[in-house]
């Protein structure tokens, strides 16, 4: 029994020794110490011993135990310690190592020019508004002095959702939802995007932007029109701009202009940049028709007004000197970085 004893506890000590898992462990418990285990079982034949040797047994099997328990303890000891040392190599942070770069976004150009001529017409006491960009036929063509078959819905045609809603070809809809809404005086800008039917070129876009203007007040006259888009071009393009008021049509202002500024390139010699003309077109603008302040409930006896419309992606174009439109709108991070 003593060399049964002796044998257990060296095989149990070898054993564990290899054992790498703790469950693995856990199981040698059993099997050496367990209530059917294999030290219990030869405890449960020490009635067949003598009176003298039950205690020397006794004493060794709890030896024995003992040295088992004392093995178990230290190797459950020994992989806790390996596992955490495991994980804290595994997740060591080095903080002196270069992090990952997020690349940081820029403004659009097209953004950073609209904000530029938000600014310079809020500094002049401007508010922005805004309107819907699919549009009912009325606020986008009949209210502006636009009828069914006039020529002028030629030039503008657009995706219609059906025969009386459309996505809007112009910004000047908002005039008229600004003036149906707000008696005089109104100030207002209005930003925002436009659609037509046009082929993609590298000057056309079936949608692009158009910053619309309105001023309606008691005595507006086109000198107010001139002064105001003078210094709006004199702060955009800097103070050595000279406009030119050129006579136009438009159905919903008149008198009409189309303002140019005279090519920054060439100083009016004409050149590539102002194909040879000497100036450049910005924009269109007149004084409010008379008929649009009716039908918008404004009487055209007691108030006038004055409008402008302008082309963001020209303007766009023209500032930074690009001769194609798609660049604007590809997204291409390797052109937009330049600006
Ligand atoms: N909406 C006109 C266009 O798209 C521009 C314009 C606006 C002209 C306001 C006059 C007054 O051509």
């Amino acid at each position: 029994m003593k060399a049964a004893l002796e044998k257990i506890k060296e095989t149990a000590i070898a054993v564990l020794e290899q054992t790498t898992e703790m469950k693995a462990i856990e199981d040698l418990r059993v099997k050496y110490l367990g209530k059917k285990g294999e030290v219990t079982a030869i405890l449960k034949q020490m009635g067949s011993l003598s009176a003298e040797d039950r205690p020397i047994i006794g004493q060794l099997a709890n030896e024995v135990r003992a040295a088992i328990e004392g093995e178990i303890t230290k190797r459950l000891a020994e992989l806790k310690e390996a596992e955490l040392n495991r994980k804290l190599k595994e997740e060591t942070l080095d903080v002196t190592m270069p992090g990952t770069r997020r690349p940081i976004g820029k403004k659009h150009p097209l953004s950073q020019v609209l904000d530029e001529v938000k600014e310079i017409f809020l500094g002049m006491g401007f508010d922005i508004a805004q309107g819907p960009e699919v549009e009912y036929d009325y606020y986008n063509f009949e209210a502006l002095n636009i009828p069914k078959n006039h020529p002028a819905r030629d030039t503008q045609d657009t995706f219609y959702i059906n025969d009386n809603i459309l996505l809007r070809t112009q910004t000047s809809p908002v005039q008229i939802r600004v003036m149906e809404q707000q008696k005089p005086p109104i100030r207002i800008i209005a930003p925002g995007r436009v659609y037509r039917s046009d082929a993609v070129d590298a000057t056309h876009s079936p949608l692009f932007h158009q910053i619309e203007g309105l001023v309606v007040d008691k005595g507006i006259t086109m000198a107010d029109l001139k002064g105001t888009l003078e210094i709006f071009a004199k702060r955009l393009y800097g103070d050595d701009t000279v406009c030119r008021f050129r006579p136009h049509h438009f159905p919903f202002t008149e008198p009409s202009a189309e303002v140019d500024v005279m090519c920054f390139a060439c100083h009016g010699e004409g050149c590539r940049l102002c194909k040879g003309e000497g100036w450049i077109e910005i924009l269109g603008a007149g004084m409010v028709h008379p008929k649009v302040l009716s039908i918008c409930g404004i009487d055209p006896e007691e108030y006038s007004g004055f409008a402008f419309g302008m082309g963001l992606e020209r303007i766009v174009m023209r500032r930074y000197n690009i001769d194609d439109m798609r660049l604007l709108f590809e997204n291409d991070l390797r052109f937009l970085k330049q600006f």
